[in-house]
């Protein structure tokens, strides 16, 4: 129904594609239909007003005809009267139908980008994924809905004014009705490389706001480092690439349209040597059947380019649902709990990350018991945030299982398990909202003022907040520029004393801090720790010495696992990392 046999030309994965488009549609169904109500009645009228040429002409001019004089006024009117209504009907109705559509896609993509693994979010860039949400999704609503009007209204316009022509003078149209297939031929070439193009466009879209982003987030790094150049080139590159493709959609959009309508004047020059040799032919007649032939030329030129857009809407929307239908968070889990007291195992656990040649941490067998507090200690790179990652499942290990009190953690539903696990992450997350929001970030209800305030003590970030100009009510700027690099892991590990899970994980939770804030932290994270298993990675040795445990690793392997004064009598790894930083307190604060 929605597809013009002469000019959609879509093969295999296309036409699938585009039935789960159209399937997207299908919601709003009433509304579509009467679009293309709209749409039908606006081509009635549009062939009526070249018809009535016909009589016009004739019963007017020639005839004199009193009834046809009287009439004419009033058909003229009402024939646009009807037009303009059902132009606007399709045009809203369709209008309606694509925001819909849009909103809905948009809503999946968004939620998609929620559910998926955080693996998936490594192998993509940033770039790319914000393009797909913005840029894709309206050319896929360009191709659901502006061109389903085009097929629709000018398609029916077209076969309307086609059944005209022949209804005038068949033997004239016939010749002219040859010319089609030629037509249609030229479009069926034309519409594979508008799909190649289109695709190429999107990609680069993607990769220029790519390295846009890069530079965005990055400008200090980029400034200091002097990769204005470089990134300057970088940028040229993409952009460049970016021009070309475009110019190169141009030059087939507008040569093909050239073309098309070469033939067609072609064909019109050899009409009016044809039909005015034609004796039989009253000058109505041979008005409505040129008028529809110049009529034609309109429909069926955009009928041209509505091929190319629904390639290009077969493009994006191909990438679309590619991202929909990448499986999200495997979450079989079934077991629910509500508070766990956070024994945590792992059982020869070995996890190799996708494409990498060596496993992130292999063998891993430890473990800690509730309320316990274990240390994780290594070089950079040994595996230690590798490890702490899988408790909430972030990734799913090759082999071996993770434990929380003694369920493996594949069998507790997902919700459940992460509400389990206060997170403090070697990279700070803040949202671009108030100091109290990132703070309540996910609690799930409102703290009241005292627990925020509670919170922000433990954390040692009271007194800075106080100085704030609005207090807890600031806004910290896109992930908390505004702030500096401690007072934003203060606010995080407020975030987690807030959220009171039995599980807390500190990766490099203080290593933006001062020494003397590290202390104050230190305390209130002794009393935070008391009742629940906590787990922190820490590069300075220091503040970690009173762990119940402390595991070193090295080359994603457990090295060693003991107190630390245990550790330091065994004159191990641990030992030797001491005496590094004690000859040199500074040297091992490298980050990755
Ligand atoms: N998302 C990832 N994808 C692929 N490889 C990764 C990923 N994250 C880490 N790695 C690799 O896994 C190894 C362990 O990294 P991990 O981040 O666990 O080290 P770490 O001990 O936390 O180091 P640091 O002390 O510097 O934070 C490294 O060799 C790293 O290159
Ligand atoms: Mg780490």
């Amino acid at each position: 129904m929605t597809e013009h046999p002469k000019s959609v030309s879509l093969e295999g994965d296309g036409k699938a594609v585009y039935k789960r488009l159209l399937r997207m549609t299908l919601p709003y169904w009433r509304v579509f239909m009467l679009g293309i109500v709209g749409m039908v009645l606006f081509a009635c009228a549009d062939v009526g007003l070249i018809q009535l040429l016909e009589p016009l002409l004739d019963g007017t001019f020639v005839d004199r005809d009193p009834d046809v004089i009287r009439m004419m006024p009033f058909a003229i009117l009402a024939l646009f009267i009807v037009r303009g209504l059902a132009g606007l009907m399709s045009s809203y109705g369709m209008a309606w139908v694509g925001r819909r559509v849009i909103k809905d896609m948009r809503g999946l993509v968004f939620d998609q980008y929620l559910r998926l693994p955080v693996s998936y979010y490594d192998q993509q860039s940033g770039g790319t994924l914000i393009s797909r949400l913005t840029y894709n999704v309206d050319q896929v609503a360009e191709s659901t809905t502006s061109a389903i009007t085009s097929v629709i209204k000018d398609g029916l316009t077209a076969i309307g004014l086609l059944g005209l022509v022949i209804y005038q003078n068949w033997k004239l149209a016939m010749f002219v009705l040859v010319l089609g297939p030629i037509i249609a031929l030229l479009v069926r070439i034309v519409s594979r490389r508008f799909r190649t193009l289109s695709k190429r466009i999107q990609n680069s879209m993607g990769d220029t706001v790519h390295v846009a982003d890069e530079v965005i987030k990055g400008h200090r790094v980029v400034k200091v480092f002097g990769g204005e150049d470089l990134e300057a080139k970088r940028f040229d590159e993409v952009s460049e690439y970016n021009r070309r493709q475009h110019l190169k959609m141009v030059l087939a959009q507008a040569g093909s349209t050239t073309l098309i309508q070469w033939i067609a004047a072609i064909s019109i020059a050899m009409v009016v040597y044809i039909a005015t040799s034609d004796p039989t032919m009253s000058p109505g007649s041979f008005a409505a059947f040129m008028g529809a032939l110049i009529a034609l030329l309109r429909p069926l030129r955009s009928l041209t380019t509505v091929n190319e857009r629904i390639q290009r809407g077969i493009a994006a929307a191909t990438d679309i649902f590619e991202l929909l239908d990448e499986p999200p968070e495997p979450d079989a889990g079934t077991q629910h709990i509500e508070r766990a007291s956070g024994a945590i195992t792992f059982d020869a656990v070995t996890l190799t990350y996708a494409g990498a040649a060596q496993p992130a941490v292999r063998d891993i067998d430890l473990q800690v018991q509730a309320g316990e507090v274990v240390a994780f200690v290594g070089r950079s790179g040994s595996g230690k945030t590798t490890l702490l990652s899988l408790i909430p499942r972030f990734y799913l290990p090759q082999q071996g299982q993770v434990l929380l009190d003694g369920t493996a953690t594949s069998d507790i539903h997902l919700n459940d398990l992460r509400r389990q696990i206060a997170l403090v992450d070697q990279n700070v997350t803040l949202f671009n909202a108030t100091v109290a929001e990132n703070i309540a970030y996910g609690l799930g209800r409102k703290p009241s003022q005292d627990e925020l305030i509670a919170a922000a003590e433990g954390a040692y970030a009271w007194g800075f907040i106080q100085k704030l100009d609005h207090g807890l009510d600031t806004r910290v700027g896109q992930n908390g520029v505004l702030l500096s690099g401690g007072q934003r892991q203060r606010l995080a590990i407020a975030r987690a004393i807030l959220k009171d899970a039995p599980v807390l994980i500190l990766d490099e939770a203080t290593s933006a801090l001062d020494t003397e804030s590290e202390r104050a932290i230190q305390r209130a994270l002794d009393s935070l720790m008391q009742g629940r298993t906590t787990l922190v990675i820490a590069h300075r040795l220091s503040t970690i010495q009173n762990a119940d445990r402390i595991v070193v690793m090295d080359q994603g392997r457990i090295v060693e696992v003991g107190t630390h004064d245990a550790l330091l009598a065994e004159g191990g790894h641990y030992a030797t990392l001491h005496s590094l930083q004690f000859e040199q307190p500074q040297a091992d604060s490298e980050q990755a």
